[in-house]
């Protein structure tokens, strides 16, 4: 088998981020890290060198723990990653980051009332955007786009805003595609403006595609 990545330097973020509410409560979403775990896989399969940078979700592909960083919120999955990044050829978003953190997380758990709860969200960094910034000319950034609407024109603004070389669409709603389900269909839209459209299929064979 010829091992097209042999030798790389590939880190990927996986799976969601949580923003606590207070100590028993956060925000987060419905990933489960399936798609970025099975890209673990297919990458590590072709010979790359990959370190998962991941939220709270469990591994299920055959990476070694020493070689996954946890985080829990956005703010420290930013942290890692600044870090390290520079040191990678190719950088892979697959995290379903919390776009927004509560403004102040009570240190005491919030009391049940009669009347309504405010919750004050603001923005959360968001990691490919940052990193971003300062890319260097040899590394490929590879971004994922979950939409429920205009799916191509919301991944190209989001391909060009975040400098990815790539992104991988899939339209949360479908049968099949997405959060939390083990097969799915994306479509490739590359900085060129090719595109590649795939089938529903396994979540391990649209890695490998
Ligand atoms: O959330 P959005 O649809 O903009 O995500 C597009 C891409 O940007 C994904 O690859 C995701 O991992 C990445 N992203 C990120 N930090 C955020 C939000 C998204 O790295 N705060």
């Amino acid at each position: 088998m010829n091992h097209i990545l042999k030798s790389k330097k590939v880190l990927i973020t996986v799976g969601p981020t949580r923003e606590s509410i207070d100590p028993v409560r956060y925000i987060s979403n419905h990933s489960t890290g399936k798609m970025g775990f099975a890209l673990t896989d297919a990458l590590l399969r072709e010979g790359a060198d990959v370190t998962v940078i991941s939220g709270p979700c469990i591994n299920v592909s055959k990476i070694t723990p020493e070689n996954i960083i946890k985080i829990t919120t956005a703010e420290e999955l930013l942290v890692e990653a600044k870090k390290i990044y520079k040191n990678f050829d190719i950088i892979i978003f697959t995290a379903a980051v919390s776009d927004y953190k509560c403004e102040q997380i009570s240190a005491q758990k919030i009391k049940k009332k009669e009347n309504e709860l405010t919750i004050t969200l603001v923005p959360n960094p968001d990691i490919a955007f940052e990193l971003s910034k300062e890319k260097q000319k040899q590394q490929l950034f590879i971004g994922f786009a979950l939409e429920t609407e205009n799916g191509l024109y919301n991944a190209k603004r989001k391909m060009e805003r975040k400098k990815f070389d790539s992104i991988i669409l899939n339209i949360q709603g479908e049968d099949g595609i997405g959060f939390g389900y083990d097969t799915n269909k994306i479509s490739i839209l590359n900085a060129d403006d090719s595109v590649l459209s795939f089938d529903l299929k396994t979540k391990q064979e649209a890695a490998m595609d």
